[in-house]
């Protein structure tokens, strides 16, 4: 065989592992909803959503029969709810008003275990749990150094369960660094800054496998393009699950959030440049304020501690301004049903009033307690060194008055293609590369 020859057959073997794995699933009504590109209503698709379909894929139980199970080995979660049952049941006022009521038919219009979720909390017995659930949004931030399963934590916790349970709209805010939302990627819709040129390339792992360049669609289910956070919300639907890409150009970011972003293309020198990471507060302010999109949304920010660092400057890019601003915008977002999974190395290169705002902690395996003595943190009821024997897919989650172990399936184990899905930007790395 001719090296131009094999060179084509690992290439095609590639693009045939990319294709069993992220083979897409678009029964959903979300994925109808994007394939028609809004054209029919979203309330008129008659079918089920991605959140009654995934868990099912990565071969878990549902979450009714998970809370059955903690009630009959009276697990810490039922026995202490404050600690975890509260933070992934998302309900807000007028739900809990007709869970105590009795009122069930409040929640006909609700996907099917979302309903059975319901009936489990108003039945006779757990009024201590219902009591104590809150109203609108949740926190949780999830701490580890890389490589104890903060990521897969967002992806099955925070994703496919969400989805589950609360039909959440969820809402990954992508860096380019790393494509950590591939478990989930085959129910995702990619959403990509418009007019932006993005180069994708899969790096197999395996060095007899060349790298191939590939389109987005080729691992996400579908594509759409926003020109700018409002718009963005605007084309986001209840339940769907997205991935999106910042923009570059920071098409409104300004205007919106008050402060300054400095494109590649604008920027006098290199340090003025403002990191793609933040759009998110962009988007955060969207959310919070605009009222343009009001169905219960999840936020997942992944690398927090570079977001909203515990020491932020006073930089071109106001940076100390942005993350001042982030629990404002997290408490005003949060009273719209507005939640967030913040993920990071250390809370100690966290802000401390992000800190302060936050209810819920996840340490992972082999993850140190946090000191209440770290600022802003408040107290800590895990004991020290909890998570010293736990392993990978487990970890404590807690909050000010209780914690309990949980764990879950690993989101990695569906899939044979090992190794990286690059993404770039080019025509900013040119304008970079000119400063
Ligand atoms: N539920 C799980 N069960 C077993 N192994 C897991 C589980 N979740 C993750 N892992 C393993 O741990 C590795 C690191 O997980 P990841 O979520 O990427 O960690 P982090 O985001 O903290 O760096 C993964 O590559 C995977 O092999
Ligand atoms: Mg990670």
């Amino acid at each position: 065989m001719s090296q131009a020859q094999s060179q084509q057959t690992g290439e095609e073997r590639v693009r045939q592992l990319l294709a069993d794995d992220f083979a897409p699933w678009e029964k959903s009504r979300q994925a109808v909803y994007h394939a028609r590109n809004g054209r029919q209503s979203f309330d008129s698709i008659n079918r089920h959503d991605d959140g009654q379909r995934i868990y099912k894929d990565f071969s878990m139980k549902p979450f009714w029969k998970v809370l059955e199970r903690a009630e009959r080995d009276e697990h810490p979660a039922y026995k202490f709810p404050a600690s975890y049952l509260n933070a992934v049941i998302h309900v807000d006022d007028a739900e809990i008003y007709a869970l105590e009521r009795g009122d069930l038919g409040y929640f006909d219009d609700a996907p099917r275990n979302r309903r059975k979720v319901m009936e489990w909390l108003a039945k006779d017995g757990n009024e201590r749990i219902l009591e104590l659930l809150s109203d609108g949004g949740r926190e949780i931030h999830a701490h580890a150094k890389p490589g104890k399963g903060k990521t897969s934590f967002a992806n099955v916790v925070g994703t496919i369960r969400n989805a589950e349970v609360n039909n959440d709209t969820v809402i990954w805010c992508l860096t380019l660094d790393e494509l950590e939302v591939l478990p989930v990627a085959p129910w995702m819709t990619a959403c990509v800054p418009e007019g932006v040129k993005i180069d994708v390339t899969a790096k197999p792992k395996d060095y007899a496998l060349p790298s191939i360049s590939i389109a987005l669609d080729d691992v996400f289910r579908d594509v759409i393009r926003y020109s700018d956070p409002v718009d963005l919300f605007e084309k986001v639907v209840p339940g769907g699950i997205y991935g999106v890409f910042p923009d570059p150009k920071f098409r409104e970011c300004e205007k919106l959030t008050l402060s300054a972003f400095n494109t590649a293309w604008e920027a006098d020198e290199p340090a003025d440049v403002t990191p793609l990471r933040d759009f998110t507060h962009a988007l955060l302010e969207v959310r919070a304020r605009r009222d343009v999109f009001l169905h219960p949304t999840t936020l997942v920010i992944d690398e927090f501690g570079d977001l909203c660092p515990k020491n932020p400057e006073a930089d071109a890019s106001d940076t100390h301004r942005k993350v001042t601003e982030y629990p404002k915008r997290l408490g005003k977002m949060r009273k719209k049903n507005g939640s967030v999974i913040q993920l990071s190395h250390s809370l100690k290169r966290v802000h401390e009033d992000v800190l302060e705002k936050t209810r819920w902690f996840a340490t992972m395996p082999q993850t140190p307690t946090p000191s209440s003595g770290l600022s802003g943190i408040g107290d800590v009821p895990l004991p020290e060194s909890y998570t010293r024997t736990m392993s990978k897919g487990q970890a404590a989650v807690w909050n000010a008055t209780n914690y309990c172990p949980i764990s879950w399936a690993n989101p990695y184990r569906r899939y044979q293609f090992v190794g990286e899905i690059a993404v770039s930007y080019p025509e900013m790395e040119g304008a970079l590369d000119a400063l």
